[in-house]
């Protein structure tokens, strides 16, 4: 049976704290918030209980899974950092929204890393998961708590038909504050490479690095396994449009057909009762925060087939892009 603890990263109780951490010590598995999404726990050591995170997802087995630590401290014991050029200054950016891959030294289970010789480490800037993995007293492999293929939950609301009776513990936590995932980086050098970008932008890692690249961009560079998998897709078809104006053009040939995920601005333009407004196009943090509880939106809503609106522009915008891209399938102009 699943247990359902009522709190948030600032307020919960070190009962419920002691209870959780016994489930991931007793390789049980933790639905747990952090500031980007929910994570789905389970002690990082142990290849059986990382095993059953695999199982629950429907994760392919080649797709290693992020270790979540309390400090760089504890990253010293799994992964070799002395040969990383600039690890000071960017322990700097945690605990916050940043992965790093980092050379594993044995420690974190073959099944975390999924047979990597590397490891994903981030230090989440939420005091529940910190205070959790201080008292598990172990690492913790946490993917984002979805089901494969669909999107990440940022919502509490949805943990419960997607993880009751699979998972020992759930933190009913409410909504994360970011909403997109960690912006997952490989240093090399005095370089590194954006293997996912997230709310630390390429600007953010420019002040550490002499060189940012984007791993799309790059024909011979490393991609994250999970790169090559759908993702963030909600269970009905979502089309992206090639641009605003092609969305808007389509909704004036096929007023009511299909949902439309779009900004406020673009919204009031449109009208109409089909819209899922993703907040403004002023404001990238507002957008990042609705955009998976917008697919989750469409998913619940009555239309069969949706529309979302491309969003252009560098820094979170480019990463709100990325999870659309691959949330969405690409229209061809007059497609539809
Ligand atoms: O914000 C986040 O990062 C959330 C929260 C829960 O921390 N976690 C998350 O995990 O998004 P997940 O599993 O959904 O995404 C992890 C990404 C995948 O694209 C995976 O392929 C990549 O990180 N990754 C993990 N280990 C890697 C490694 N050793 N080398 C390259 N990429 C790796
Ligand atoms: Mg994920």
């Amino acid at each position: 049976m699943t247990k359902y603890l009522i709190s948030n990263c600032n307020h919960f109780t070190a009962e419920d704290v002691y209870f959780a951490s016994r489930a991931i010590v007793n390789e049980g598995i933790v639905i747990f918030p952090t500031e980007t999404v929910y994570g789905i726990g389970a002690n990082a050591l142990s290849n059986r209980a990382c095993e059953k995170i695999f199982k629950i997802k429907g994760r392919p087995a080649d797709n290693p899974l992020i270790v979540h630590t309390s400090s760089t401290g504890e990253i010293e014991k799994i992964a070799d950092v002395r040969m990383i050029a600039h690890f000071q200054a960017l322990s700097r950016l945690w605990p916050g929204p940043l992965t790093v891959i980092l050379p594993s030294i044995g420690a974190v289970s073959s099944s975390a890393r999924a047979g990597q010789d590397t490891v994903a480490i981030r230090i989440p800037d939420c005091n529940l998961a910190l205070e959790l993995i201080r008292k598990s007293k172990v690492p913790i492999a946490a993917p984002s708590a979805n089901i494969s293929t669909r999107p990440s939950i940022t919502d509490s609301v949805y943990l419960k038909s997607n993880f009751d009776g699979k998972a020992d513990v759930i933190f009913d936590a409410g909504k994360t504050r970011y909403g997109i995932e960690s912006t997952v980086i490989m240093p090399k050098g005095d370089s590194c490479i954006i293997l996912r970008p997230g709310i630390y932008t390429e600007d953010d890692l420019s002040e550490i690095f002499t060189k940012v690249t984007f791993s799309e961009d790059l024909t011979d560079s490393p991609r994250s396994p999970g790169t090559k998998y759908r993702h963030y897709s909600p269970s009905k078809k979502l089309y992206m449009p090639g641009s605003t104006e092609e969305l808007i053009k389509i909704q004036e040939k096929f007023p009511d057909k299909y949902a439309i995920i779009c900004v406020s601005e673009t919204g009031q333009k449109i009208g109409g009762k089909n819209l899922i407004l993703m907040g403004s196009m002023k404001d990238p943090y507002e957008i990042a925060s609705k955009l998976y509880d917008s697919l989750m939106k469409f998913d619940l809503s009555p239309y069969e087939e949706g529309l979302i609106e491309p969003i252009s522009g560098n820094g979170i915008y480019l990463s709100i892009m990325n999870r659309i891209k691959k949330a969405a399938i690409p229209l061809k102009e007059g497609e539809l």
